[in-house]
């Protein structure tokens, strides 16, 4: 294939999203982690199924990172996930060093690889694989906002009788209890959420959207989900690689807009080839950047916690 992807954190997650992008046969396939033999075991029954599925796509597991060499994207999804009454913020300490040596890992074999991040949280993991990377911030990216979105989408739907095809939804903010779903924005075949559904209904569906990953976490009482996060991944993957010029959310780096500088947060880009193409700025009503800015300042606070 022309394009490499590889995967470090051969878990739920990571092993997911070798799945979805292999059956859109879309670039060969380097799945790392630490436990010995599990991401090569994935890895072969991966490439077994690919016969299945007509798709020659090559699939390699390692405990090394030489089979990653000259990616054109690195995907971070190694590290711990949330236990039920776990915030993804608990998670900061341990995940950061697992990022840290996977970022140093990857850049040195892919140094001109674009970087989705996902381990949680997600925004403080994104601007940690900056730093670490020493890139510029277009090459990094956090994968957030089309699972928040996508979310939001999958609850509309349950309520009205209408393809999931006409349902947008935008979440924006950090990747946390107070991100920001957008129900003007959002809207379905063009009609804002808040003129559709009554405001007691829509309250409802903001409130499981942001607590959509812990009732996931409390349903598997193991882990934390893993199936719409990593097919978001796959849609980011693709777009890059497609160079599509997609507008998606996603947490990037900020430099002035909507007024926050210096941290990674959820707004609207444009992802192509070179990764971040630009970002999006919505006017928002104020009630909507005081939230915004509510959630950024929780992201800083965690951001200033790391240690670089
Ligand atoms: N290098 C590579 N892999 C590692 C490392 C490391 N230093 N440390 C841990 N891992 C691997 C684990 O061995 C495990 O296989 O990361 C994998 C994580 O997989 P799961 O425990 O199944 O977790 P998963 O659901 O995939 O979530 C991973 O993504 O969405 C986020 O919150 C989630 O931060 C969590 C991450």
């Amino acid at each position: 294939m022309k394009y490499k992807v590889s995967i470090i954190g051969a878990g739920m997650t990571g092993a997911t999203t070798a799945h979805w992008l292999a059956d859109r046969e879309i670039a060969d396939i380097v799945l790392v982690d630490v436990v010995k033999g599990m991401p090569q075991g994935k890895a072969l029954d991966l490439q077994e199924a690919m016969p299945v599925i007509n798709n020659d796509v090559k699939i390699i597991g390692s405990n090394d990172y030489e089979p990653t060499k000259n990616s054109d994207i690195v995907v971070i999804t190694a590290g711990l996930t949330r236990k039920p009454g776990m915030s993804r913020d608990d998670l900061l300490a341990a995940n950061a060093e697992i990022v840290r040596k996977a970022t140093e890992e990857t850049i040195r074999c892919s140094p001109d690889a674009i970087y989705v991040v996902l381990t949680n949280p997600l925004d403080v993991m994104a601007f940690l694989t900056m730093k670490v990377a020493n890139l510029p911030p277009h090459r990094i990216v956090g994968q957030a906002g089309i699972l928040d979105s996508a979310r939001m989408r999958a609850f509309v739907a349950m309520e009205l009788d209408v393809s999931v095809e006409n349902i947008h939804c935008y979440v924006l903010g950090g990747h946390g209890d107070e991100m920001v779903p957008l129900t003007h924005f959002s809207n379905v075949g063009g009609i804002p959420l808040d003129e559709i559904l009554p405001a007691e209904l829509l309250g409802a569906i903001v409130e499981r959207t942001r607590k959509g990953g812990g009732e996931i976490v409390d349903l598997l009482k193991t882990g934390s989900a893993f199936y719409a996060p990593s097919v978001a991944v796959v849609q980011m993957v693709e777009a890059i690689l497609k160079d599509k010029h997609l507008i998606v959310p996603a947490s990037a780096y900020l430099n002035g807009e909507y007024g926050l500088k210096d941290i990674f947060f959820g707004v609207m880009v444009q992802l192509g080839q070179k990764g971040i193409e630009k970002i999006v700025e919505y006017k928002l009503a104020s009630h909507e950047v005081e939230a915004i800015r509510k959630s950024a300042a929780s992201v800083a606070d965690n951001t200033s916690r790391l240690r670089l």
